[in-house]
């Protein structure tokens, strides 16, 4: 077309260059489409979809151009599925109109992993959509008897960069929910996590071996912690998260593995627990481990009837297996807790309780007002070295 303009006047040429402009823009923006159902995956909630989406998957990553991968309206039977990088596109966005359901026999996913997991791949989005991972019937197994499988993580990345998780609904997955490992810049917002309170394992949004994760505007309720972080995490923020029912935001368990690293850098900024087992959580086996939690900002937190609102718990030993007469080695430092008020469901508000061969140092409380049946709360304190400034309540036992 632009071929057959003859630049008769000044106008033509002005209408030529428009185009050259409007071509290079959009050969430089191009996405290309991949939209599931035609790749045979079926709304209906019955068929089964996962080469489906497979299919789509290998069609976008097997692509030069930046692509979207579409999942319309509707219901998706998937089984376990492994999204694998490296991938040719460099940039896969995966928009979710639809529900993704698992099979309503607890079996099929549970002795996977994973049910969705992505592995080894960069600069892909999912924005929206609903995982309906169809949990309960093996949460009963798990109440009722003993051989149960472990069950699937819903979601899981793994050795992945410049990932975001935008808008997309987690329901009542098998284990954790959310899972972010071995990841580097990961923007997780607008997420919702729905399970029971008393649902076994049910961890919201798990991250470990990960650098540069933000987890913002999420509402998380679930059976185990809404937010748990693992060993080797850094630079870590955390905003504006509401979580209960639920155990709260949790670094640790710490320190199983003797060669463990540390966690370093970790923002916790404007959130609220509601009946919550704990608010802000930092957990270590009484077990040897050269481990450490370093530079966490606990800051402008509400706890509403929580049982453990501040807790630091080094002497973690259940049913006291393989750590009876140990102390927790890692080393626990530069904690600050500022602008922390509400209330707790029993007397003790605030518990520090360190290790006694690696005293819990650079401990600081500033601005927290947490009271138990409108009177006075407690603190506990031992083996901890730190300050309190401005109104501290219950009286700080530093
Ligand atoms: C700590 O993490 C934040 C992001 O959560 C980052 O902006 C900041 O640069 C990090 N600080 C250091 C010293 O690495
Ligand atoms: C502390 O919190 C209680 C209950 O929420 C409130 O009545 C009290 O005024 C607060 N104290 C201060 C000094 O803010």
């Amino acid at each position: 077309m632009l071929k057959m303009m003859k630049l008769t006047s000044p106008l033509h040429g002005i209408i030529l260059i428009l185009f050259v402009i409007l071509g290079i823009v959009n050969s430089t923006s191009a996405t290309t489409n991949y939209n599931v159902l035609n790749f045979g995956a079926k709304p209906n909630g019955k068929t089964d979809s996962t080469n489906a989406f497979l299919k789509a998957w290998d069609a976008a990553c097997g692509s030069a151009d930046s692509t979207m991968i579409y999942v319309p309206k509707g219901r998706y039977l998937l089984g376990s599925v492994a999204f694998q990088g490296d991938c040719k596109s460099p940039q896969i966005t995966i928009r979710i109109d639809g529900n993704l359901v698992a099979p309503v026999d607890y079996q099929v996913l549970g002795k996977s992993t994973n049910w969705l997991s992505f592995e080894g791949v960069s600069d892909v989005s999912i924005i929206g959509g609903a995982l309906d991972a169809k949990g309960p019937s093996l949460w009963d197994c798990k109440a009722s008897h003993s051989n149960c499988p472990s069950g699937a993580t819903t979601l899981s990345f793994t050795n992945s960069n410049n990932i975001k998780i935008r808008g997309l609904m987690s329901l009542n997955s098998q284990l954790f929910h959310i899972v972010i490992n071995g990841c580097e810049n990961v923007h997780v917002q607008g997420v919702k996590i729905i399970a029971a309170g008393n649902s076994p394992n049910t961890d919201g949004i798990h991250v470990q071996l990960s650098r540069n994760v933000e987890i913002i505007k999420c509402s998380i309720k679930t059976g185990d912690d809404c937010i748990s972080i693992g060993p080797d995490t850094q630079n870590l923020w955390i905003e504006q998260v509401t979580c209960g029912p639920g155990h709260g935001i949790s670094i640790g368990s710490l320190g199983k593995d003797l060669k463990e690293k540390g966690v370093q850098n970790v923002t916790v900024w404007k959130t609220t627990f509601s009946g919550t087992q704990n608010g802000l959580r930092i957990k270590s086996w009484a077990r040897p481990s050269s481990g450490f939690v370093q530079g966490v900002r606990f800051m402008n937190s509400v706890m509403r009837n929580v049982q453990n609102p501040i807790v630091i718990d080094q002497n973690y030993c259940p049913h006291n297996l393989n750590c009876p007469d140990q102390v927790s080695g890692i080393k626990i430092k530069d904690i600050i807790y500022e602008d922390i008020r509400g209330t707790s469901s029993t007397p003790i508000a605030i518990k520090f309780d360190c290790s006694v061969k690696n005293p819990c140092t650079g401990i600081k409380l500033q601005n927290v007002n947490l009271t138990y049946l409108n009177k006075a709360a407690q603190s506990s304190c031992s083996n901890v070295v730190g300050k309190a400034f401005d109104l501290v309540r219950p009286n700080s036992c530093l």
